[in-house]
């Protein structure tokens, strides 16, 4: 109920389903369109703002509370507001449809591993094998549509690190919840009004790299600092996590090739694709089903690469059996048949692999 308390003041009518805690996203298309996500499910609610001059003040004075402007001149907003809540807004003429809004609400209910294995996430030997992966310090990406369920699921991948390390942790807006005693976060700053005091990821993780990490957890990678993780990544600091926006595994690499290029590095295909394969070791994919679930449905292995191309190897899948006429989505967890290269490592530890 609390958190949901800053935002009530803003928008009172959607106030019900700020505090429902069942709700996770409400999703405004001008005044009169709000949608709601409620268990993976998106859902019309019979709610309306009295006018669309009412949302775009609630929208302007959301902006406003949190230091920032939406107006004319700025008529993009995207914030975390005290609560952990995640807001973009758009006004028009930029949407046709009147001001839009997305709220992501902050959970508090961190998904445990219980939590994910009674919802049907993943399987026991699912998280077997990624404890096993994070505690040997491979190298991880967590890939996955939006609202895949990534994020929660790099923040399940950082509660396998030991109590030992210290963990530098860099997000665009704070959303991973590290129960570690050892964490020095860090978060972005967007530039002022002027377009000046800008800090990027890229800058934080010079800044971090030369703060003794143990591990870099980067909350997600959308641009040139890719090839800022690659670097350290490839310079031993091993066990590195972050996510990426990616259709498949195989797409994350690509997709970290694309992000790597914006830095304008100036580095053959062929090197980069090098480094990429051999900076990442694992590769996490997450997705959201048709009937709304939220599960892992690919831990990978990334292999040397062969011919210049990609190679990854399935360790664990989840694979669709039926689906039922209800829109329930029926299927297993299943172990491939591939070795992990990292066999007789794990064995060394006693660590399993399944
Ligand atoms: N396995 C799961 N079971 C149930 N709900 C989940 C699961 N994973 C994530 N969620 C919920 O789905 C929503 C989106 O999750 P999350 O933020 O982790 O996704 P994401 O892929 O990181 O999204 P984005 O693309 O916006 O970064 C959140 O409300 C989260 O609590
Ligand atoms: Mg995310």
């Amino acid at each position: 109920m609390m958190q949901a308390s800053f935002l009530v003041l803003f928008l009172e009518p959607i106030r019900p389903y700020l505090e429902d805690d069942s709700v996770s996203e409400i999703l405004i298309n001008g005044s009169r369109a709000v949608y709601i996500e409620r268990k993976g499910r998106l859902e019309k609610i019979d709610v309306a703002f009295v006018s669309e001059a009412a949302l775009r003040a609630a929208a302007a004075n959301i902006a406003k509370s949190v230091g920032r402007l939406l107006n004319d001149e700025y008529p993009r907003l995207d914030a975390r507001l005290p609560d952990g809540s995640r807001v973009h807004a758009v006004i028009p003429p930029l949407c046709t449809c009147g001001t839009v809004i997305a709220i992501r609400k902050f959970s508090k209910d961190l998904l445990t591993v219980d939590k994910l294995l009674q919802s049907g996430s993943c399987s026991a030997s699912m998280i077997r094998l990624i404890e096993t992966m994070v505690k040997l310090h491979k190298n991880l990406i967590v890939s996955g549509a939006t609202s895949s369920g990534k994020t929660s699921i790099l923040n399940l991948l950082s509660s396998f690190i030991s109590s030992q390390e210290r963990i530098l942790l860099i997000e665009d807006a704070c959303e991973l919840q590290l129960r570690q005693p050892h964490v020095v976060p860090f978060e972005t700053r967007k530039p002022d009004k002027d377009g000046n005091g800008e800090v990027s990821i890229r800058d934080l993780i010079h800044s971090a790299l030369r703060l003794r990490p143990d591990r870099l957890v980067i909350g997600e990678i959308r641009g040139a600092e890719a090839i800022d993780l690659l670097q350290a990544m490839n310079t031993g600091h091993s066990g590195s996590m972050s996510t990426i926006h990616a259709n498949s595994p195989l797409d994350a690499l690509y997709r970290l090739e694309t992000c790597s290029l914006f830095s304008g590095f100036d580095i053959p295909i062929s090197a980069l694709r090098g480094q990429i394969a051999g900076a990442v070791n694992g590769l996490i994919h997450t997705s959201r089903l048709s009937d709304g679930t939220r599960k892992i449905i690919a831990v990978s292995e990334v292999l040397p690469l062969q011919g210049g191309e990609y190679r990854v190897q399935e360790l664990m899948r989840w694979r669709t059996t039926a689906l039922e006429p209800d829109g329930h989505i029926s299927g297993i967890f299943e172990k491939c048949n591939a070795i992990p290269t990292f066999k007789t490592e794990a064995e060394l530890s006693r660590l399993p692999l399944e």
